[in-house]
C-alpha cells in the first residue's frame, strides 16, 4: 500500500510503498482511512528535514488527523464492530510504568497529553507511523466512535479537539482560582488570533458554547475567511484596524485569547487587550522560532498587575475528544452548510503533495479523500 512519507533530511514529501498490515490479533481493529486532513505539523516535519521517524525506519508515515473506519475486529473486542466510524488519539504513552498505588502518576498516564517529551509516541508525528496508511492496525481504547451524521466533517474533530483542551483547561483553571464555575453564568469574551484551522477550530469551540468570539487576521474585509468567520458568528477584527489598547479596556478588552498564529509580535500584543484576570492559551508557535526583542518587562508588570494567566497547551484530553464530537453534531445539526466550508479542498492522496509544502491563499483545511 502507499503511504505519504517524509524522509530524513528531505523536505519533500514522498509516496512509498509499505506492506499491509497483518489481520488483527486480540484486542486489536484493522481500521481503514477515509479521510485524512493537512496540518502545519505536517509541513513542518517536512521543512525540518527532522521527521521523528519509528525504530529502524528512514522514513515516518505521516498524517494524524484521521476519519477512519473499522474493517475488522480481533478476538475479545468489545463495543466496536466492523463498519463503525472511528477518530483515532494521536498521543500514546509509550509505556505504561509500574505505578504501585501512586495515584497521582496514574491521573498522568490517563492524561498523555501531560505527560513530558520521552514517554509517548504519536501517531503521524513522533516515532510511529501515522494514517496515510490505507490500512492500519490500532486498539480500541485510542478511537472515538463517529455518529455518520458527521461523516462529512468528522475530519475536523482532531483539529478541533486542540483547541478544545484549551479552552477547556482554561476555563477548569479559572474556575479554580475563583472558587465557583467560571464562564457558566457569564460567557467570556474570545479573541481568536490566526485564521488558520485551529484558529477556526477556536471559533468553532466558542460559537457552539454561545460565547462571544472575535476573530483576529491579516485578511482584507472581503475574503473568503472573513466572511466565512462571520458565517460561524465570529466577529472579525483585521490587523489594519485593531487597537490592541482601547482606553475602556476593562470593559471591551477579552478574558480569553485563544493564540494560534505562533507570532510573538501577535501574542504580545494580545496580552495588552485582555482584561483583569484573563488567561491567553498558546495553541500555535514554530519548531524554529527566530529570536525576537520585545519589552518583555513591560508583559510581565502588566500580565502581573492585572492577574493574567498564559497557558501553554498541546495535544488533547479524551475529554476533549468527546466534546469536539459533540459540538461538531451540533454545529452540523445548526450550521451544516457553513461548517463544511471550512474544508476547503479534498482531493485524492496520490495529488495532495503539494499540499504538504505549501498553502493555499484562502485556503482553511485540505482533506485527502481515500478510496474514492
Ligand atoms: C497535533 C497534536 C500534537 C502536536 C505536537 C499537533 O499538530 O494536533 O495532536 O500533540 O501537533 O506534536
Amino acid at each position: 500500500m502507499e503511504v505519504i512519507a517524509a524522509r530524513t533530511a528531505e523536505t519533500a514529501p514522498v509516496l512509498l510503498e509499505m506492506p499491509e498490515p497483518s489481520p488483527p490479533t486480540a484486542g486489536q481493529v484493522l481500521c481503514e482511512t477515509l479521510q485524512l486532513g493537512v496540518c502545519g505539523t505536517d509541513r513542518e516535519i517536512l521543512e525540518t528535514g527532522t521527521p521523528h521517524v519509528p525504530d529502524g525506519d528512514d522514513f515516518l508515515a505521516l498524517g494524524h488527523e484521521c476519519l477512519g473506519r473499522i474493517v475488522e475486529v480481533g478476538a475479545e473486542v468489545e463495543g466496536f464492530q466492523a463498519g463503525d466510524l472511528v477518530v483515532p488519539v494521536v498521543r500514546r504513552n509509550l509505556e505504561t510504568p509500574e505505578v504501585q498505588g501512586d495515584e497521582r502518576l496514574k491521573q498522568r498516564i490517563a492524561r498523555p497529553d501531560l505527560m513530558p517529551w520521552g514517554t509517548y509516541t504519536e501517531r503521524g508525528i513522533v516515532d510511529e507511523h501515522g494514517f496515510s496508511q490505507p490500512h492500519w492496525l490500532d486498539r480500541p481504547e485510542y478511537l472515538f466512535q463517529v455518529p455518520e451524521e458527521i461523516a462529512d466533517v468528522a475530519v475536523l474533530t482532531e483539529p478541533v479537539t486542540v483547541t478544545e483542551k484549551g479552552i477547556n483547561e482554561a476555563e477548569l483553571i479559572q474556575s479554580a482560582r475563583f472558587g465557583l464555575p467560571a464562564w457558566e453564568e457569564q460567557a467570556p469574551r474570545v479573541l481568536v488570533t490566526g485564521m488558520g484551522p485551529i484558529g477556526f477550530a477556536g471559533v468553532l469551540g466558542c460559537v457552539a458554547r454561545g460565547w462571544p468570539v472575535t476573530m483576529f487576521g491579516r485578511d482584507a474585509e472581503d475574503t473568503f475567511r472573513v466572511e466565512l468567520a462571520r458565517e460561524l458568528g465570529a466577529e472579525y477584527v483585521s490587523a489594519n484596524t485593531i487597537n490592541w489598547e482601547p482606553r475602556n479596556l476593562e470593559e471591551v478588552g477579552y478574558d480569553l485569547v485563544l493564540e494560534c498564529t505562533g507570532s510573538d509580535n501577535v501574542m504580545m500584543s494580545a496580552a495588552r487587550s485582555m482584561r483583569s484576570c484573563g488567561i491567553m492559551v498558546w495553541l500555535g508557535s514554530s519548531r524554529l522560532p527566530q529570536a525576537a526583542s520585545h519589552n518583555v518587562g513591560v508583559w510581565m508588570r502588566d500580565g502581573l498587575l492585572s492577574n493574567h494567566i498564559c497557558l501553554g497547551s498541546v495535544n488533547a484530553a479524551p475529554r476533549d475528544f468527546s466534546r469536539a464530537l459533540e459540538y461538531l453534531l451540533q454545529l452540523q445539526r445548526e450550521k451544516g452548510d457553513t461548517l463544511a466550508r471550512m474544508i476547503t479542498k479534498r482531493l485524492e492522496p496520490a495529488e495532495s503533495l503539494w499540499h504538504y509544502q505549501n498553502r493555499e491563499p484562502q485556503g482553511i483545511k485540505t482533506v485527502l479523500m481515500y478510496g474514492t
